[in-house]
């Protein structure tokens, strides 16, 4: 898939990972990109540098009227990346009710799907066309200390799956990108080595260039999948330290 003169959509690409692709492709000359945001004003910055082809839009992916709208307005998408999540760090049995683990779901899968769904028809119109679902290393093993993430992501990678042959009639792509740990806003409670926003905004777009299916964004997530593979019942044990509030990344 051709990234020059294409257009995307990013959604939750006012800052972190999301905004990355919304620079990256930019550099890669599209012809436009809709910054997905639940407040077009912290997506200002955005269209300031873009110079007429950066455009902000109302969107928060649980609410089904703005989704609804997005796809009414933004009918020339070429690219989806359903890339806004919510991690809400608390453990299944713990949290004091299920509203995270729900809110996760909302955000992390339905929000996604709701969004596949809405611009299928949209991306159809073009000869190729692509979504990259932005995920996690945390849907590829269950991390205990992540409970309602972790299962929010590995319905995503199913999803992903799914979507993937329903879309293959006309010719869009469905990349899910497994992602390790990355220096943004959502991972600031994290210590040790991250990668950087743009190193996976680059992957993803080399990703969708290629038409990749699942792809390891990076070291961690690379790991991640070699250890479960080498060792799934140590490696399920380890995970057991996220409760505890240890380290489980691949020590890097
Ligand atoms: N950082 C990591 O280590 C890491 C690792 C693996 C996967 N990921 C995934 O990467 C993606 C981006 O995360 P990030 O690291 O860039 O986190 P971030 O800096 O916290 O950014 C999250 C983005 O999602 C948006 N968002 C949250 N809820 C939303 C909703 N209901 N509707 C629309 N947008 C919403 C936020 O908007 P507001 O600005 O309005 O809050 C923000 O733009 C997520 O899917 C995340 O799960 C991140």
């Amino acid at each position: 898939m051709e990234i020059k003169g294409s257009v995307a959509l990013v959604t939750g690409g006012n800052r972190g990972i999301g905004e990355a692709f919304v620079r990256a492709f930019l550099a890669a000359g599209a012809a436009k990109v809709y910054v997905g945001t639940r407040d077009v004003a912290n997506a200002q910055h955005l269209v300031d540098e873009g110079q007429g082809r950066v455009v902000a839009v109302e969107l928060d992916v649980s609410k089904p009227e703005q989704i609804e709208a997005a796809a009414a307005r933004c009918q020339d998408v070429s690219i989806l990346v359903n890339n806004a999540g919510q991690f809400a760090m608390q453990t299944l049995l713990k949290a004091p009710d299920l509203t995270a683990a729900r809110s996760e779901m909302e955000i992390n899968y339905f929000g996604p799907l709701a969004m596949c769904r809405a611009f299928a028809p949209i991306l159809g119109k073009h000869p190729e066309s692509a979504i990259a679902n932005v995920l996690s290393a945390g849907g590829l093993v269950a991390v205990p200390g992540m409970g309602g993430y972790s299962p929010s992501k590995f319905a995503g990678r199913a999803m992903s799956t799914c979507v993937r042959a329903e879309l293959a009639p006309q010719n869009t792509s469905v990349s899910a990108l497994i992602v390790g740990s990355v220096d943004t806003r959502m991972s600031s409670h994290v210590e040790g080595a991250k990668e950087t926003p743009e190193t996976i905004a680059q992957v993803g777009l080399k990703a969708i260039r290629r038409g990749e299916g699942e792809v390891d964004t990076d070291y961690m997530a690379i790991e991640v999948r070699a250890n479960k593979a080498r060792d799934p019942k140590g490696f399920e044990l380890l995970m057991r330290r996220s409760l505890s509030g240890e380290r489980v990344t691949t020590g890097r």
